[in-house]
């Protein structure tokens, strides 16, 4: 049985044919700054900021942006040397064996599925807001799910069923469109800056950090949602022309694009506003309200649409390549492995996960549930981290086009640092994550532990 458990997968069985080759390097970074910034950005910093860290959440953001680069240099070197579609669940089997393989990768589920769908619900909250705003009233009943009073969230189902398409159109199309909504995305954060340095009161900095170290490690357990994404792109290997150069680049040029990006802009939201009148469902949009200025407000808002909308393109394309590299392992059914040879798309796979995600979106109440993806993703980090030593050793010959550097320091620090964020968590989000992992365990025995084709 244990030697089951440990069986790996061979390095050169990790790549198949099927998904068609034709993203290059800026279409990666523009993937990864599409899944990247978003609702973690635009929602948590204001509730991070006035519940946690207060202005000090600027260096939380440093610490949890810190953190997402040890593991992206450690993605970039598994990416391009191990490569395949499956991601950290592939390099986990090469390196760790099936077992946990399996739970890295249905982890990995937990990741993406509930950061599309809480996207979803966070999408729906402001494409609402706008036609209220335009005198469009919907339904209550169709705006909130059974939890809160409604009947069914009929817009985030709209934005899941739209992407879904888009999806199973092909990865190029979708890539143009995710890289027009983008370039509206960086020109929304660009007006946010504008409006808000000649604003900036240093009054507002004055109790930096009204709770402490630990509301500092417990924002930046928070708002390393805002960092997650950029591991979605080491799932384009096998859709990427030239994947050895490109997925590093992809990786670590959006991170440290976004990584920027969120200093800049948590600085200045703290320091345009008292950080207690941050605890708002849109805080950058109001912050800029509360300045008077609507105009830039209207633009933001508008932003933070596009930029919802490129986070669930992105992340649900991972996901279903994640998927896909699964069930061709026979750890979950082999009958959804197939892609179109037309679209060159796993459609059954993409339409299976839409109904799942659509389901979760419309009627459930887990927007909030930022936190529970975040400690499956720092458990993955962790993981691929991991990885990275023990292929080393277990590998040495295994050409890597890019090697993580100063190893194994910083893959070490990346283990370290995400383990500490990790128990930065609230206890609530220990108990959903275990109750995940022992049901994670049970499809494994019941199913995956049986059909698995690596003998
Ligand atoms: N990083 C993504 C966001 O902030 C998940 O929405």
């Amino acid at each position: 049985m244990l030697r089951k458990l440990l069986r790996k997968k061979p390095l050169q069985n990790i790549h198949h044919a099927g998904l068609h080759r034709s993203l290059r390097a800026i279409d990666l970074t523009l993937m990864g700054i599409g899944a990247i910034i978003g609702a973690g950005v635009f929602v948590l910093t204001g509730v991070a900021a006035a519940t946690k860290a207060g202005p000090a959440i600027v260096i939380s953001y440093m610490i949890a942006g810190i953190a997402s680069m040890f593991a992206a240099l450690a993605y970039a070197e598994l990416a391009s040397s191990v490569g395949g579609t499956g991601s950290a669940y592939g390099y986990a089997y090469a390196g760790f064996g099936e077992f946990i393989a399996w739970l890295i990768g249905w982890n990995l589920l937990l990741e993406y599925i509930i950061a599309v769908s809480t996207v979803a619900i966070g999408w729906s909250g402001y494409v609402n807001n706008l036609l209220v705003s335009m005198h469009i009233a919907l339904p209550s009943a169709l705006v909130n799910d059974p939890f809160e009073g409604g009947i069914i969230n009929l817009l985030a189902i709209l934005i899941v069923t739209a992407i879904s398409v888009l999806l199973s159109i092909g990865i190029k199309h979708s890539a143009r469109f995710n890289a027009v909504i983008v370039i509206i995305k960086l020109i929304t954060i660009a007006v946010f800056i504008a409006a808000a340095i000649s604003h900036v009161n240093f009054k507002n900095w004055e109790s930096f950090s009204p709770f402490g170290w630990s509301g500092v490690m417990g924002g930046a357990a928070l708002v390393f949602f805002a960092y997650i994404g950029f591991d979605a792109l080491s799932t384009a290997v096998e859709e990427t022309i030239n994947p050895k150069r490109d997925i590093p680049i992809g990786i670590i040029s959006s991170l440290v694009i976004c990584t920027l990006i969120y200093i800049v802009v948590s600085a200045l939201l703290t320091l345009i506003t008292p950080y207690y009148n941050l605890n708002v469902q849109s805080p950058v949009a109001d912050a800029l309200l509360q300045l008077g200025n609507n105009g830039a407000a209207g633009v933001v808002a508008a932003g933070a649409i596009a930029g919802l909308t490129t986070v669930m393109l992105v992340m649900y394309y991972g996901l279903t390549r994640i998927v896909l590299a699964m069930s061709r392992d026979g750890l979950l059914p082999t009958s959804i492995a197939t892609v179109n040879s037309t679209t060159h798309t796993p459609i059954r796979i993409i339409i299976i996960l839409g109904i799942f995600i659509a389901l979760i979106a419309g009627l459930s109440p887990i927007g909030r549930a930022a936190e529970l993806v975040n400690i499956g993703t720092l458990a993955a980090f962790t993981f691929v981290c991991a990885g990275v030593i023990v292929l080393r050793i277990t590998h040495p010959d295994l050409p890597r086009p890019f090697k993580t550097p100063f190893s194994p320091f910083i893959p070490v620090a990346g283990i370290l640092s995400c383990l500490y964020l990790m128990i930065s968590l609230p206890a609530v989000t220990w108990w959903r994550f275990i109750i995940w992992t022992l049901l994670g365990l049970i499809i494994y025995f019941v199913y995956g532990y049986k059909h698995s084709l690596i003998k």
